[in-house]
C-alpha cells in the first residue's frame, strides 16, 4: 500500500466541508491513517512550504495557509499519490474536471481547498512534517 500526506486547507475548514471531503475520501477506497486538526502559524507555513520560496505566490500561499484552521492527514491506498491527486483535481479550480474536489469546493488557485504530495519522497517529508511514527496506525 501507498501512502501519501493530504491537507484539507483553512478555506475548505472555514466553510463548513471537512466532513463532505473526508467522506468522499473513503468513499474512494482511501483509509485515513492518520488525521488531525492543526492551526500553522506564519512561520510553520513558511517551513512546510519552503520549495516554493523562490515563487512570486510564496507570500500569499504563507499567509493563506496559517490563516485559520486546517486538517492533515495520511491517506493509504494503491497508487494513493496519484490518486488522491485524480481525486484533488488541476492545482487551479478553473481548470478542474467534474466531480474532483478543487472544482467542487475550490475558489480559485489560492483558495483551492485541499493539497496532496506529489511523489514518494515528498510524501515521507510531508507526513514527518505533522506526525510522529506512534500517530500513523
Ligand atoms: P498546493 O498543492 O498546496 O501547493 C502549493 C500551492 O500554491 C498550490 O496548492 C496553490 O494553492 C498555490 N499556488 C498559487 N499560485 C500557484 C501557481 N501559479 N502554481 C502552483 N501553485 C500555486
Amino acid at each position: 500500500m501507498e501512502k501519501t500526506f493530504a491537507i484539507i486547507k483553512p478555506d475548505a475548514v472555514s466553510k463548513g466541508y471537512t466532513g463532505e471531503i473526508i467522506s468522499r475520501i473513503e468513499k474512494k477506497g482511501f483509509k485515513i491513517s492518520a488525521m488531525k486538526k492543526i492551526k500553522m502559524d506564519k512561520k510553520t507555513a513558511e517551513s512546510f512550504y519552503a520549495v516554493h520560496k523562490e515563487k512570486p505566490f510564496f507570500e500569499a500561499l504563507t499567509t493563506f495557509m496559517s490563516s485559520g484552521p486546517a486538517v492533515v492527514m495520511v491517506l493509504e491506498k494503491e497508487n494513493a499519490i496519484a490518486e488522491w491527486r485524480e481525486l484533488m483535481g488541476a492545482t487551479n479550480p478553473e481548470d478542474a474536471e467534474e466531480n474532483t474536489l478543487r472544482k467542487d469546493f475550490g475558489k480559485n488557485i489560492d483558495n483551492n481547498a485541499v493539497h496532496g504530495s506529489d511523489a514518494p519522497e515528498t510524501a515521507d517529508i510531508e507526513t514527518r512534517f505533522f506526525f510522529a511514527d506512534i500517530e500513523c496506525v
